[in-house]
């Protein structure tokens, strides 16, 4: 396996979802955005933040495009004198970060779980969880605050008719909550930690696990909380894409600026 410098940071990327919300036909990771698939966008800002020694993407299984696409994005990270390594994803996310997280070079001691589907992180969310992990943090996530009132809800019968809806149970505290994306940042043998007791997780467990954080939350550790950015939303609903084009390429670009 490859030995990095001791203490240099990776960044997975996962990139083994269908995509089936989107609508494309294709896996998300090569859903196209201002004429370069989201994976490559993804792993570009990765390589313009300066904070990798090494990148792991995981992809589906037996996807040839994708593969061939790994291979140009590996020229493109060893000319900045980045490591890349491709690995099969799994059924689930975890199952990919799982898989990548192996190919993590000796001498790597911080990670960031970051999602292919979010393809226009800027700099300065990764610089700010390195610069959290590097001041100790062993979590760092990159959250916004909430706009809307949240609520928390149970399905419920209407009285009259039966029929079926929705009923509140709760709504916490809107200035407590936030809004998480990717990249995640780990001291790495935490990370592992955590991975090594979500396999213990029954599947009931498991399907509750929505992000890498969380897994470390249920270890007791803090997960610390840095600022986000607008820019760094997941292409979720051919909305979201229409959105990513307009940044890219919109009247609002060269006006609208946010690290
Ligand atoms: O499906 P969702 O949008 O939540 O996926 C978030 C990220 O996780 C995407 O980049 C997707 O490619 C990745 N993923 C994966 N393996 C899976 C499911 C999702 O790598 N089995």
């Amino acid at each position: 396996m490859t030995e990095m410098k001791a203490g240099s940071c990776a960044v997975v990327i996962v990139a083994a979802g269908s995509g089936q919300r989107l609508g494309h036909g294709v896996p998300k990771a090569r859903v196209p955005l201002g004429g370069e698939a989201l994976l490559v966008h993804a792993v570009r800002g990765v390589l313009k933040s300066g904070i990798a020694a090494q990148i792991c993407v995981a992809i589906p299984a037996g996807d040839e495009e994708l593969t061939a696409m790994c291979g140009k994005l590996g020229a493109e990270a060893a000319t900045a004198g980045l490591a890349f390594s491709v690995v099969e994803g799994g059924a689930q996310r975890s199952d990919s970060v799982y898989a990548a997280l192996a190919k993590v070079a000796e001498g790597v001691t911080t990670v960031m779980i970051h999602d292919a589907a979010r393809p226009l992180v800027p700099s300065g969310v990764f610089n700010r969880i390195a610069a959290a992990l590097k001041d100790g943090a062993k979590a760092v996530i990159p959250a916004l605050a909430v706009s809307d009132t949240v609520k928390t809800v149970v399905p419920a019968n209407l009285p009259a008719t039966g029929a079926g809806l929705e009923k509140v149970v709760g709504t916490p505290a809107r200035n407590q909550l936030r809004a998480v994306q990717t990249p995640q940042g780990f001291e790495l043998a935490t990370l592992r930690r955590a991975y090594a007791h979500a396999l213990t997780l029954d599947d009931e467990a498991a399907s509750r696990i929505t992000d890498d954080a969380m897994l470390v939350e249920a270890l007791g550790e803090d997960v610390y909380v840095v600022q986000g950015s607008t820019h760094s939303f997941k292409i979720t609903t051919p909305m979201d894409l229409l959105l990513a084009e307009a940044m890219l390429e919109g009247p609002l670009r060269p006006r609208w600026i946010e690290g």
